[in-house]
């Protein structure tokens, strides 16, 4: 058994800040049950002091789906938090997620506090919490660039409040891996209480890291992750859930393991992109569209030998329907051979030379060619199925 690995989703909260990405509630308890299919642990539903349709939404939510905790975002805001515990009321599980800046350009720009000030606060806000739940998530926002003394003074005094998740955002996306990986060593051999709490990865994407910091922190003894289908979030994203999930699994030797049921990704992907109007980028690790393309003709070479020769996942295992021989003006015969067999032709190696040549033609002068063009070559040729 694996250590297991708590995936916590917040594409109906960080996700959903993107502009343009706005959803309504339908739409949130859609997703939200799609979300509890494909087996997350905690579905963070929205931030509802943010407005009366976000309220709603979380109540909602929590009123559809049964399996996950469902979480709701406060600040450190009396307010916030009374209204966050009004809208998990009626979940099965619910958390309220609440927590302050802790770098200094929060404490003193942002927050115009004080180091002992925002201790404080802290502690009072997940006190306040404590009212409406048990299960208290805190976040020290900007952890990634806050000093980890520190940051270790905070955690451990909202830990001895009754926090029992301790999230530690790299809310800028500004870390290298071996660093976010440090801070979470630092604070497990740091903080006194830990083994009380879990703690959480909440990783930004502004560098292309968001990924790798959130695997470098489960390295360190963090056991949960935060993160969003598609990688979806402020600026450049969140994590992408698909990307942790599948990194656990392709690296048995990590010893990590989830409760996300895998072959539901892809259709995840896309409910999520459709509903937000976000496409997915072609080239989007596991989701995108050509993540099990293959186009040169050395690879497609190898992939129709053996898939493993270019594949390191079978696109079923995340709900793709299979590998794809593309033919373009890169492909080679086998990989036309390949795909007019597919149609029902066959040719001898005399005939295939011939082809294509005129294959080399036509898709010189398109950018992808397909089925409707292959059927053209071969009556040209007189090769009938
Ligand atoms: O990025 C961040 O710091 C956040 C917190 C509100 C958890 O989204
Ligand atoms: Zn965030």
């Amino acid at each position: 058994m694996g250590k297991r690995i708590q995936i916590f989703d917040t594409t109906l909260r960080d996700g959903e800040q993107v502009p343009g990405c706005k959803l309504n509630t339908d739409q949130k308890v859609e997703i939200a049950i799609a979300l509890e299919d494909l087996g997350v642990d905690v579905i963070e539903a929205g931030f509802p002091i943010s407005s009366p349709g976000d309220f709603q939404s979380v109540e909602a939510v929590c009123k559809a789906v049964s399996e996950p905790t469902i979480c709701a975002l406060s600040r450190a805001v009396e307010k916030d938090i009374e209204v966050a515990g009004q809208a998990i009321k009626y979940a099965k599980r619910g958390r309220i997620h609440t927590g302050i800046g802790t770098s200094d350009s929060h404490i003193y720009h942002k927050l115009k506090s004080t180091p002992d000030r925002i201790i404080e606060r802290a502690v009072w806000a997940v006190k306040q919490a404590r009212k409406y739940t048990n299960d208290i998530e805190f976040y020290a926002e900007d952890a990634g660039r806050t000093d980890n003394v520190f940051l270790a003074k905070v955690i451990e005094a909202v830990i001895a409040a009754g926090a029992t998740v301790v999230n530690i955002p790299d809310t800028t996306g500004y870390c290298l891996p071996e660093e976010y990986g440090q801070k979470i060593k630092y604070l497990v051999d740091n903080v006194k209480g830990i083994e009380n709490a879990i703690i959480s990865t909440h990783c930004h994407n502004d560098l292309g890291l968001a990924t790798a910091n959130s695997i470098a922190g489960i390295i360190n003894g963090a056991r949960q992750i935060e993160c969003t289908i598609n990688g979806i979030g402020e600026r450049a994203g969140n994590t992408s859930l698909e990307e942790v999930v599948m990194i656990t699994r392709q690296h048995p030797d990590l010893e990590f393991e989830t409760g996300v049921n895998t072959p539901l990704l892809c259709s995840m992907s896309k409910l999520v992109s459709q509903m937000m109007g976000m496409p997915v980028q072609p080239n989007k690790a596991i989701v995108g569209s050509n993540a099990f393309a293959h186009s040169s003709g050395i690879h497609q070479d190898g992939v129709i030998k053996n898939r493993e020769t270019y594949e390191i996942i079978d696109p079923k295992e995340v709900g793709a329907h299979e590998s794809k021989i593309v033919l373009t003006a890169r492909s080679g015969r086998a990989a036309l051979n390949f795909r007019a067999n597919r149609l029902g032709y066959s040719m001898d190696a005399e005939l295939l030379n011939m082809v294509y040549a005129d294959f080399l033609q036509v898709a010189d002068q398109k950018k992808e060619v397909l089925d409707t063009d292959l059927h053209v070559l071969m009556e040209k040729h007189r090769i009938y199925v």
